[in-house]
């Protein structure tokens, strides 16, 4: 039986050979449970569903039949690297669902930012039962639990976010690796089990992905402009090294524009607001003191590569009174 509850005097798994020898265990446990059955587990290519799919395809290979969805919100690359890591490299049997243009349908004119969650969210459950409906002998549900989230629905602070959501008809039983384990053990996991650190050290990105940073409702163009500006954005930050220091950058279009001038003429376009924040615990944040040379280097590029923005913008806002999203 896998253990449910971390237990009070484990060690912090810290190093690849603490990592390794709770890898060794859990690839026992996983054979133990699972036999010779099938899982499936939703990828989405964060850094817990990648340690728990990079765990599973060690203990069973084949038997894991992982499912990423591309609702059309993440991040410029991510999708490919999912199917690059897990396909190419570690020869998964991974299903790609490209959902984009109808999570983009769902969401035309939606404006309301808590509409567009639970039509992101609806979304997803909808095209996640539709591809486990299509498959024979799933027994096993695999999931990237950690031991946060139980701490967290236990306190009744958020509803456990990964249990559940699935329609009555499709009831596995659960496979949670690595429940047991804190974020920083999760990390040291995945990057003993290989998983690019691109993958490994990831900032927190939220389940409604881009489409809370394409303010309003969303339109193509400008989703397009969050993604390329966004891509920009931790291109520079990697390459002045922020991007491990930082707890959180990412960029925001709004919908509205202003006047500007390119090539002598007069556009109307979005502007780009950039965020970069630090915290604990996301309860509160300050601001990163970004040098303003490089503030200037980012204007320069967005405004010159991103098609449709003429101005960049840097959010000076601790949370509070700014939440960290802007919706
Ligand atoms: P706020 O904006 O509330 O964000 O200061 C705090 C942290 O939570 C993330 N966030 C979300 N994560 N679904 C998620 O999975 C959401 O709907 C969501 N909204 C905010 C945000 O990115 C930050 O890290």
């Amino acid at each position: 039986m896998p253990i449910l509850t971390r237990p009070e005097n484990m060690e912090r798994i810290t190093t690849s050979a603490l990592a390794q020898r709770f890898i060794d265990e859990q690839i026992a446990d996983i054979r133990a449970q699972v036999g010779g059955k099938k899982v499936l587990l939703a990828l989405s290519g964060g850094v817990d569903s990648s340690v728990v799919a990079a765990l599973l395809i060690r203990a069973i290979g084949k038997q894991l039949v992982c499912v990423h969805v591309n609702h059309g919100l993440l991040r410029k690359g991510e999708p490919e690297q999912v199917i690059r890591v897990f396909r190419g490299e570690m020869d998964a049997n991974l299903i790609y669902v490209d959902a984009v243009d109808r999570f983009l349908d769902k969401l035309a004119g939606v404006s309301d930012p808590e509409t567009k969650r639970k039509i992101i969210g609806g979304t997803f459950i909808d095209v996640f039962a539709e591809e486990a409906r299509k498959l024979e002998d799933i027994t096993f549900l695999a999931q990237g639990t950690i031991w946060p989230d139980i701490l967290e629905s236990e306190q009744g602070i958020k509803a456990h976010h990964n249990a559940g959501g699935l329609p009555e008809d499709l009831k596995f039983e659960l496979v949670e690796p690595v429940r047991i384990l804190f974020k920083d053990e999760v990390r040291v996991v995945g990057k003993t089990l290989g998983l690019p650190d691109n993958m490994v050290y990831r900032q927190p990105f939220p389940g409604p992905g881009l489409g809370v940073r394409c303010l309003g409702a969303i339109t193509r163009d400008r989703l397009e402009a969050v993604r390329e500006s966004d891509a920009i954005l931790r291109e520079e930050f990697a390459n002045a090294g922020l991007a491990g220091k930082v707890w959180q950058y990412f960029t925001i279009v709004p919908d509205f524009r202003s006047v500007g001038i390119k090539d002598g003429r007069r556009v109307d376009e979005w502007p780009v607001i950039l965020r970069a924040v630090n915290t604990r615990d996301a309860m509160s944040a300050t601001v990163e003191n970004v040098p303003f040379e490089l503030l200037a280097r980012i204007t320069d590029r967005i405004t010159h590569e991103v098609k449709g923005v003429n101005r960049v913008l840097y959010d000076l806002t601790p949370k509070p009174t700014g939440t960290i999203e802007w919706e």
